[in-house]
């Protein structure tokens, strides 16, 4: 069943949330974020507790830039193929700054996260600070992306 969740302080998350912040925290201090000074972290756990983490990659040919949530996906993706992905955390912090500041993942990654869970015919939780500073968790991206493109959509209808 579908759930979002909103946690006022950081405290109510569950432990393994916490630690995953903690994580993507640490992450984004790795951030290449030269142009937008905006340096996110990711962290997600597979279902063996193996935690891969992520930070945005930017480029001077700013389209090439790729965002922390995928970094961390498809690095899991490369080197852990037949593990599942349980739950991804999303921090940021202004570059230099030491406390996170609000950042909820793009449209973008959420249709990646969204094709994940097909593949691996398990949502993924989400978690990630709001404009209000409180702690969003979805127990799936496509909760947060209604109407998204899929696999489905380029079969044709009827084709599943
Ligand atoms: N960014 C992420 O890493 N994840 C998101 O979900 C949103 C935005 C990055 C991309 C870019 O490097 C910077 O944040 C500013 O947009």
């Amino acid at each position: 069943m579908s759930e979002l969740t909103i946690f006022k302080h950081f405290d109510d998350l569950d432990q393994e949330s916490k630690y995953l912040a903690h994580k993507a925290k640490d992450a984004a201090h790795f951030a290449h974020a030269n142009y937008s000074k905006f340096c996110v972290g990711a962290a997600l756990v597979l279902e063996d507790g193996t935690v891969v983490t992520g930070a945005n990659y930017e480029n001077a040919s700013y389209p090439l830039s790729m965002c922390a949530e995928r970094v961390a996906l498809y690095a899991a993706a490369a080197q852990y193929p037949d593990k599942r992905i349980v739950k991804l955390v999303v921090v940021a912090k202004k570059k230099g700054g030491k406390d996170l500041v609000p950042a909820t993942s793009c449209g973008g990654c959420r249709q990646v996260i969204m094709e994940f869970e097909t593949n691996q015919k398990k949502p993924i939780a989400l978690i990630m600070q709001n404009e209000d500073h409180h702690w969003i968790k979805a127990s799936s991206a496509a909760d947060l992306l209604p109407y998204s493109f899929s696999k489905q959509s380029l079969d044709g209808p009827g084709k599943k």
